[in-house]
């Protein structure tokens, strides 16, 4: 372990094992790691389906208000309480309920979260394994001419194939626990400074075709004419439960990447970014896909499979589409492994500091668990495309729970011990926001604004109002 491995900044009864943790090397480091967690399925292949399925602009609208009143504050937060406790997020809520003489209890918020982690790991590794899957067919030219119909049938008969996606899931989550049992630092912080931008610039290149489409404005409409009849008390939940997914908030993940963050880096300036680049990206990903969805017939509202249907068209009839297309396979693959290592690092520290395993224990424990878990997402596209719950399959099912529910309600929790329970002094300080005005205003956004707004939701999506 590095010389800097020392817990800066931790407070007294954090558990004394948080000096063998190790630390980011820098705050970039931590803003590429931050930004990491938060861009990925949910920004390219989540956003642009969810938007489509929930009418366009006024979902969008909703969805950018809760970023900056919900995510924003909450990001501050879970940041903060990491870098504090300096122990994964059950230990690092138990040690601050502590500190503050509050009830022990409130540590199980810590529990929640990793839990909530580890169930969306669970289908998350296998959505990023269709990425996988679709690389080599951009390299072996099967895009070559599609058009909306046969784009459908392509991806339907990779659905189909039960082997084949449980074959690509197992990879990604073995690529996922093998980067996570070697400790992240390296790895990880190196990567992501190359894949970052080229992710960036992928996109601007299909926005770049999609506007060549001649549906570009009907995109645009799309996506920023807010019409709020077509906006139903679910859509607003998904709203909000997507502000939670993306940002990665109430799962571990930015709480555990927290409590790595060297103490003296500005933790808000650092939450902002991570949160502008974030926007930015799901929104290039809806200017990419929806002028050719327009352009193809093709249904806005058609589900998951809205990426793998519309962009392999656009790669089978432009200039370079073939390598384009593998290029950006690969980059979505690599952007959803490194938010799919955020969701691990949870459940193996826990695991590692809670019952004192090593680490490589902890990592094939929680690997077996997810890879049984995964199989369900995976069959609930096939074999048990029938069986539904409400009707949600497997995979829905799981997506709901830990989306619409699971995420909201641990993050109002978050919100209201951070807001009520601990001392606004404490805050203030483990937080290290200078100016006096700024804080008082993040302050009363945090204890009014973010939890009446997630209540709101919560009430309006049960119809109350
Ligand atoms: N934020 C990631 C995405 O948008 C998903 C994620 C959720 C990662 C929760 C970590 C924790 O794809």
């Amino acid at each position: 372990m590095s010389q800097d491995s020392i817990a800066v900044g931790s407070i007294a009864g954090a558990p004394s094992s948080s000096t063998a943790r190790g630390l980011w090397s820098s705050r970039w480091a931590f803003f590429l790691a931050a930004t990491g967690s938060a861009v990925g399925l949910g920004n390219i292949w989540k956003f642009p389906y969810i938007t489509g399925e929930n009418g366009g602009g006024a979902f969008v609208l909703v969805y950018l208000a809760c970023i900056l009143v919900i995510g924003i504050p909450l990001l501050m937060t879970e940041v903060m309480i990491g870098r504090r406790g300096r122990a994964n997020p059950e230990g690092a809520m138990a040690a601050m309920a502590k500190a503050a003489g509050a009830s022990r209890h409130w540590r199980l918020l810590g529990s929640v979260a990793i839990f909530t982690g580890f169930l969306i790991l669970s289908f998350y590794a296998v959505i990023a394994g269709w990425a996988l899957a679709y690389a080599p067919a951009a390299a072996l030219g099967e895009f070559a001419g599609l058009t909306g119909e046969s784009s459908g049938a392509l991806f339907g008969a990779m659905l189909g194939d039960p082997v084949k996606l449980a074959g690509f899931g197992t990879l990604v989550l073995l690529l996922t626990l093998g980067i996570v049992a070697l400790g992240v630092r390296e790895g990880l912080e190196r990567s992501l400074s190359l894949l970052m931008p080229g992710l960036f610039v992928l996109l601007l290149v299909l926005v770049g075709y999609a506007a060549t489409t001649g549906h570009f404005g009907e995109a645009l409409h799309f996506l920023f004419d807010a019409d709020f009849s077509k906006l139903s008390g679910q859509s607003v939940l998904v709203a909000l439960g997507h502000a939670f997914f993306t940002l990665s908030l109430a799962s571990g993940a930015m709480m555990a990447y927290g409590s790595y963050l060297p103490a003296g880096t500005s933790i808000a300036k650092t939450a902002i970014m991570v949160a502008v680049a974030d926007t930015g990206v799901a929104l290039l990903a809806g200017l990419a896909i929806f002028p050719l969805v327009f352009a193809n017939g093709l249904e806005p509202g058609a589900g998951p499979g809205l990426i793998f249907v519309t962009l392999p068209i656009a790669f089978g009839q432009m200039p370079f589409g073939q390598l384009i297309g593998v290029l950006f396979f690969v980059m979505l693959a690599i952007a959803a492994l490194t938010s799919a290592i955020s969701l691990l690092e949870p459940t193996v520290a826990w695991l590692g500091e809670r019952f004192a395993i090593g680490r490589l224990k902890a990592v094939l424990l929680t690997g077996l668990a997810l890879w049984l878990l995964s199989l369900g997402t995976v069959l609930s596209f096939n074999a048990w495309s029938e069986y539904t719950l409400f009707g949600k399959t497997f995979f829905d099912s799981l997506d709901y729970l830990t989306t619409n529910l699971l995420m909201p309600l641990g993050g109002l929790g978050t919100v209201l011990f951070t807001g009520w329970v601990l001392s606004r002094a404490s805050v203030q300080e483990a937080l290290g926001i200078g100016q006096p005005q700024l804080f008082q205003l993040w302050w009363q956004v945090l204890r009014w604004v973010t939890p009446l707004g997630i209540l709101v939701v919560f009430l309006h999506s049960m119809g109350l109002f």
